[in-house]
């Protein structure tokens, strides 16, 4: 390995640290209450609103697991559209079935929603406006506006006409990143 490569690599090593720690909030926004006047998005990118339902990690003897236990994230720009934008991408591309956003700020994804977990009175729970969008619904404590995949055929092309790009295209610029780390 020549210097040059070896400091290539260096440089996508600290790009991806300082990418690692940029996701890490070090200033959690609270959510505030919404807007009585805000009502949870129907459907978007290929999800359809299907109620608010219980968070499962209080639950006696349930092992402290989530109601929708694949992926999570959160930050405090959350919306809907965020939050379902990431499940629909997904694990390693597999569409996730269930997304739920709680707390104002947290996205869960699942590809089944634990038995568990119930549908509880929206108005009364699920109460929370996003943080990055006071007039949309993002749960609650231990509440969760959840969304249902009902149709996987919109949430590939919702993505890649934001991206504007086809999927080849980050493709090729990995390529091109590890060519020139060898180079
Ligand atoms: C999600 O959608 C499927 C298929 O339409 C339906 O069978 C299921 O009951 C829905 N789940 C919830 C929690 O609404
Ligand atoms: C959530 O579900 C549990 C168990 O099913 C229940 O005991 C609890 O009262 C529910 N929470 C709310 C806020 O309804
Ligand atoms: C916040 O999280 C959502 C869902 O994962 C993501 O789409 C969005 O890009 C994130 N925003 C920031 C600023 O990291
Ligand atoms: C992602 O999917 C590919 C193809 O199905 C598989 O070979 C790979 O192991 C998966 N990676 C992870 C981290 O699950
Ligand atoms: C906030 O959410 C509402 C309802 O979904 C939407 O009409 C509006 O465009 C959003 N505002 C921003 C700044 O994204």
């Amino acid at each position: 390995m020549s210097t040059r490569s070896a400091l290539s690599l260096l440089l996508l090593a600290a790009l991806y640290a300082s990418l690692v720690l940029a996701q890490q909030d070090t200033s959690i926004v609270y959510p505030t209450t919404a807007a009585a006047t805000a009502t949870p998005l129907p459907s978007a990118h290929g999800y359809t609103y299907a109620g608010c339902y219980n968070e499962t990690t209080r639950i006696k003897n349930a092992g402290g697991v989530r109601a929708l236990p694949d992926m999570s994230s959160a930050n405090n720009t959350m919306t809907v559209s965020s939050c379902l934008d990431f499940c629909a991408q997904g694990n390693n591309g597999t569409t996730m079935n269930y997304a739920g956003i709680e707390y104002g700020r947290e996205c869960y994804c699942g590809q089944y929603l634990s038995a568990l977990s119930e549908e509880i009175d929206a108005p009364a729970h699920c109460v929370y406006a996003c943080n990055g969008n006071a007039s949309e619904v993002c749960g609650g404590q231990l509440a969760i506006t959840l969304y249902n995949l009902t149709d996987a055929s919109k949430t590939g092309t919702a993505w890649s006409v934001v991206s504007g790009q086809p999927a080849w295209y980050g493709f090729a610029a990995f390529v091109m990143l590890v060519f020139a780390a060898i180079l």
